[in-house]
């Protein structure tokens, strides 16, 4: 067996163990030893956003990380946003606007935008377009993607 790592992360408010080889991502931590398949991973080089998490309070990409550099971390991925029965005004925005067809990117494009407007950027359409220009979508939703987040931003669904 090869060697492993304890790492403790916070995911969705709750504290996990896992026991990692000390060059496994925080994707294939989620995915294969979390049971937390939400986060996609769609390209594993840090060129789709598909993997997208809100790892202590930035969006980062979890296939681009290990998951022993993130011991200690509060690690929020889709299945935590949102509450039991109620949408996050995002999700809700992105039904609403048609912002998905295969859903594949969705995930990622949610936690994306939904860390950065809570760092307060992406104040105009113009800057939304360009901070989410890492999350790619192979369905060319993408101004529908930016049209829910601006929903969203100017109140329409909060
Ligand atoms: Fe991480 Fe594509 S899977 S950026
Ligand atoms: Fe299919 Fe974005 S909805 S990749």
């Amino acid at each position: 067996d090869p060697p492993t790592r304890a790492v403790t992360l916070t995911v969705n408010g709750t504290a996990r163990t896992v026991h990692v080889a000390p060059w496994v991502s925080l994707l294939d931590t989620l995915r294969d030893h979390l049971d937390l398949t939400g986060s996609k991973k769609g390209c594993d080089h840090g060129q789709c956003g598909a993997c997208t998490v809100i790892c202590n309070g930035q969006r980062i990409l979890s296939c681009l990380t290990l998951a022993v550099m993130q011991d200690g971390a509060e690690i929020t991925t889709i299945e935590g946003i949102g509450a039991e029965g109620k949408l996050h005004p995002l999700q809700e925005a992105f039904i609403a606007y048609d912002a998905f067809q295969c859903g594949y990117c969705t995930p990622g494009q949610i936690c994306s935008s939904i860390a950065m407007i809570e760092a307060g950027h992406g104040n105009t359409r113009e800057e939304v377009k360009d901070l989410m220009s890492g999350n790619l979508c192979r369905c060319g939703a993408n101004t529908n993607i930016i049209d829910a987040i601006m929903a969203v931003k100017d109140g329409a669904h909060e």
